[in-house]
Formats: structure tokens, C-alpha cells, sequence
């Protein structure tokens, strides 16, 4: 029905207005009484065998959104109908922004993928807070960043305020150095400024009377090498577990028009080096952190390939997109009969 019918009408038009025109209905179908029941009833897979513990928090399945869907936190609540066992929000920042000029959003029909340049676009993490506050009992991830006007000297001082503001509402975070939309954000990948945040960011966290996880999420695009570094930081600052990976800049193998578009490309094309980042860095750490892996999921083998390459926890964004909310079931259904 999804690919069918819903897809090829919601691809004829502007993909960043189809998003916010899904957001509106989907909220408006769930002020209809007994619809929420039915996309429930559709969609969710309630059983014990798929509930997993990842650092200290009980999951009740293995698949969540990544972040940039619900950057604002609008709608995790309805989200959470379709399936996912957790919902990343953000990426944040300080201060609201408009991120990048329009348009910033690009499908590569013939590739089932997505360039964005959204550029951080968000409310401002105040703003977040007050609709987290009505929070269901959804896992939420807070994906934290910093304003594009703030320098890379000073980041840090955003990192900490989204941090402070967010903790008492979020389950666990999500730093973020590997936008490629934001100039010089992923400068702060590099050895020395990422140890600096992230254990300032983690001794931030243990003064708190109960620490939350902290998770960095890195670029598909980082050598052998740099991963080598981030196995180090990880070990060094303490922080939880990675997320693996961002979009990538690489264009390699694309046929379609818009892969001119600046920006980072996510879906299909991404899984292969997205699962061969989360192998590398489970096989090169002993397994001394976990993982979430995140990167061109777009069917239940894809799915399982995360997750025997070393991945406690898989997220999707195009693969929702591209094959519609059955994906969650179908991939939860793949891990029971794993
Ligand atoms: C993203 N992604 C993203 N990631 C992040 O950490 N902060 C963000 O604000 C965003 N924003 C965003 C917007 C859009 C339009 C897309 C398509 C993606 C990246 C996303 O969370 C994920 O890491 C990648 O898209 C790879 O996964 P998929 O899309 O291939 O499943």
C-alpha cells in the first residue's frame, strides 16, 4: 500500500514539504478517536523476546528513528505508534536557527536515497524541553550540536547548555560532530577537541546524582586511522557507546541528477561503509563499547547485517521514507526468528 499507492503521490512533490505535511497528519490522524489503537495494532510488535538493555536502559525493541525527523520533538509520541523502540531528537542547538536556504532537501529516486543540507534547522533546545515535558514513556535520544555562529573554539559552551537543558528529559545523548551541513563542524572530530568535549561533557554528567549515557556520532567518512582515535577518546573520556554514522559526503557509484547537490547523502547507497565502520570499530575495541548502527537500513536484512556486524541498536531515517512504516515491523519480526 505504502510504495504502492502513499509513496508515489507523496513523491510528487517538494520532499521538505511532504515532511511537514506528514507531521501534520499524522498528528491530526491521532486526534481521531480509536486511530492511534489501530496504527498500533498495525504496525507495533509487542513481545518480550525483543526488549534488549543497552547502557542501563531497557529498550522495548532494537529499532529506533534516527535523528533529523523529529528535530523539534513534535511528535515522538505519535512516532512511537509505528514501532520504534526509542526516538533520537535534534540535532539541537542553543539558540533556535533557519539552518540552510531553501531547497536543502534532495531525492535520488533511482538510488532510494537523500542528499540533505539542512543545516541544524531547529526551534532552539528551550523550546524541545517544553514539549518533552509531555513525554508518554518514549526512549528519547537528544542529539545535541552547536550554532553555526558559534566558532569551534567555543563549542563546548553550546554542547554544555544543550546538555544541562535537555538532561532531565532525554534517556541518553547524542553528540554530534559529523554534520556535514554546518562549515567546520566535523574539525571537531579531530583527536584534541573531541577529547576535550567529550570529557568535559562526561565530567558535566558525573556530577549529576544519576549520570545518563552519552553517545558520539561520527561520519562515515573517518579513515582507519581516525577510527582508531575515536576507539581511544571513547576509552579515554568514558563516554557510553557511538553512534555509526552520519551521512557521507562521498558520491561514489551515483547516476542520479541531484548528486551535484552539496550536502550529505544518506539511504542505500550509504549501508555498505556505514556497516563496515560499525565492524572495524566492534572488532578493533574487543566489543568495549556498544553501537549504534544507523546508515542505508531499507529491509530486514539489512537490519540483521548492523546487527551481526557488531551494531546493540539500529536506527533508520530513509529507509522509513523509501519503504514506509512496515520496514520497523518487518525488521523486528526478522530479529525473533534470528
Ligand atoms: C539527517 N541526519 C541527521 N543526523 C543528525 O545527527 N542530526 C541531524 O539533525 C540530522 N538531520 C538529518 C536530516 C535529513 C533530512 C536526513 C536524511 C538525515 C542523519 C541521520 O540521522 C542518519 O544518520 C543518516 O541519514 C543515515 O541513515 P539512513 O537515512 O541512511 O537510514
Amino acid at each position: 500500500m505504502y510504495k504502492l499507492v502513499i509513496r508515489p503521490f507523496l513523491f510528487l512533490f517538494d520532499p521538505e514539504k511532504v515532511h511537514h505535511f506528514s507531521f501534520l497528519f499524522i498528528a491530526f490522524l491521532h486526534k481521531i478517536p480509536f486511530i492511534p489503537a489501530l496504527i498500533k495494532s498495525l504496525y507495533r510488535t509487542n513481545n518480550k523476546e525483543l526488549e534488549t538493555e543497552v547502557f542501563g536502559i531497557k529498550f522495548p525493541n532494537r529499532v529506533g528513528l534516527a535523528a533529523g525527523f523529529d528535530k523539534d520533538a513534535k511528535l515522538f509520541n505519535e512516532l512511537s505508534n509505528f514501532g520504534f523502540g526509542f526516538i533520537e531528537i535534534g540535532t539541537l542547538t542553543p539558540i533556535a536557527q533557519d539552518g540552510n536556504p531553501k531547497k536543502r532537501l534532495f531525492r535520488l529516486k533511482e538510488e532510494n536515497a537523500i542528499i540533505n543540507r539542512m543545516g541544524f534547522n531547529n526551534g532552539g533546545v528551550k523550546a524541545a524541553v517544553e514539549r518533552l515535558k509531555k513525554n508518554k514513556k518514549v526512549i528519547i535520544g537528544g542529539n545535541i550540536g552547536k550554532n553555526k555562529m558559534t566558532p569551534n573554539e567555543e563549542a563546548v559552551g553550546d554542547y554544555l547548555i544543550c546538555f544541562n537543558e535537555l538532561f532531565y528529559f532525554v534517556d541518553y545523548f547524542v553528540v554530534n560532530v559529523s554534520s556535514p551541513n554546518t562549515p567546520n563542524l566535523r574539525a571537531l572530530q579531530d583527536k584534541e577537541p573531541l577529547t576535550n568535549l567529550l570529557s568535559t561533557l562526561q565530567n558535566e554528567n558525573l556530577k549529576k546524582q544519576t549520570p545518563k549515557p552519552i553517545l558520539l556520532k561520527i561520519a562515515p567518512d573517518l579513515t582507519n586511522e581516525q577510527l582508531l582515535d575515536i576507539i581511544d577518546i571513547i576509552n579515554v573520556s568514558k563516554i557510553a557507546g557511538v553512534i555509526a554514522t552520519n551521512t557521507t559526503i562521498s558520491r561514489d557509484g551515483l547516476l542520479s541528477e541531484a548528486k551535484i547537490e552539496i550536502g550529505g547523502l544518506s539511504g542505500k547507497p550509504l549501508k555498505n561503509r556505514s556497516t563496515e565502520v560499525i565492524r572495524f570499530l566492534a572488532e578493533k575495541s574487543n566489543k568495549s563499547f556498544p553501537i549504534i548502527g544507523v546508515g542505508g537500513i531499507h529491509s530486514a536484512d539489512d537490519a540483521i547485517e548492523k546487527l551481526n556486524a557488531g551494531a546493540s541498536l539500529i536506527q533508520l531515517y530513509t529507509g522509513f521514507i523509501y519503504e514506509g512504516p512496515c520496514l520497523i515491523k518487518k525488521i523486528n519480526k526478522a530479529i525473533l526468528n534470528k
